[in-house]
């Protein structure tokens, strides 16, 4: 070999070395992937099933998380942990984003930066069909359950009321359906989705104790080049309406199953 030939094979060889190195470890964490961390125990937003839009993964969330990455020519990962330890893994940097129905609040948004909204909701009361309650305030003496860390427990200690706190949705509704608490407060859409799988049980709304919520996907704070990207296809899927037919299609499963 000449030697400026072999100059340029080494030079070659550094190059793609680099290209190596970079897809591996350099400038974005993860290469090609967009990881979100979520709850999967939240329909209609996310849930599990045997055939979900991201492997077991399903609902509206993770619909739009998926389409996110692709039109970022991005891979879409999905680590599945607790509610509450969903924006410690963000801040640490173990995911990219975070979308579970996750009410953008003013106290989050001190240690996480929000996406543009994507859903509005709100909480309400869950109760069996024979309840007297009817607004918030009946609940003042009444057994009160909800899910640790969700913007429903939040809801219930501003209101000054005892309440059980549960891991899950499921577990709150149980004890419900069992008599043995009378009220769940939490999101509209996932109460809908739980009248609709248990018999006896209705729910309650009350707009002046409940604010409306807004769910949106959070980042690390100062992510913009993320955010940026997010915030493009998720105002794209709001104002081309493939969120509003998410929403109904994710809703009508859940009210048919
Ligand atoms: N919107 C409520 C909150 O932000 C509940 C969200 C629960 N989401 C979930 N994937 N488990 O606290």
């Amino acid at each position: 070999m000449k030697k400026a030939t072999k100059v340029l094979t080494l030079a070659l060889a550094m190059i793609m070395l680099a290209g190596v190195l970079t897809a591996c470890g350099g400038g974005s964490k993860k290469g090609d992937t967009l990881t979100f961390g979520t709850n999967p125990e939240f329909p209609p937003f996310e849930f599990i099933t045997s055939n979900g839009v991201i492997g077991e993964f399903d609902g509206i969330d993770m619909a739009i998380a998926k389409q996110i990455a692709e039109e970022n020519g991005m891979t879409v990962a999905m680590e599945s942990m607790e509610f509450d330890s969903l924006l410690v893994a963000l801040q640490n940097g173990q995911i990219d984003a975070v979308i579970a129905g996750m009410t953008a609040t003013d106290e989050r948004r001190e240690t996480v930066d929000f996406s543009t909204t994507y859903y509005t909701a709100t909480q309400v009361m869950i109760v069996r069909e024979d309840s007297d309650i009817t607004k918030a305030t009946d609940m003042a003496d009444k057994k009160i359950c909800v899910v640790q860390g969700y913007t429903g427990e939040v809801c219930v200690q501003e209101m000054g009321y005892s309440y059980e706190a549960f891991k899950k949705g499921t577990e709150a509704v149980l004890e419900l359906v069992n008599g043995k608490c009378d009220v769940v407060v939490i999101d509209s859409a996932t109460a809908q989705k739980y009248v609709g799988d248990n018999e006896g049980l209705k729910i309650v709304e009350d707009a002046s104790a409940f604010e409306s919520e807004e769910y949106a996907i959070a980042v690390q704070k100062g992510n913009t080049e993320l955010l940026d990207k997010i915030n493009a296809s998720v105002e794209k899927m709001l104002s081309d309406g493939t969120i509003n037919e998410l929403a109904v299609k994710y809703t009508e499963e859940a009210t048919a199953e």
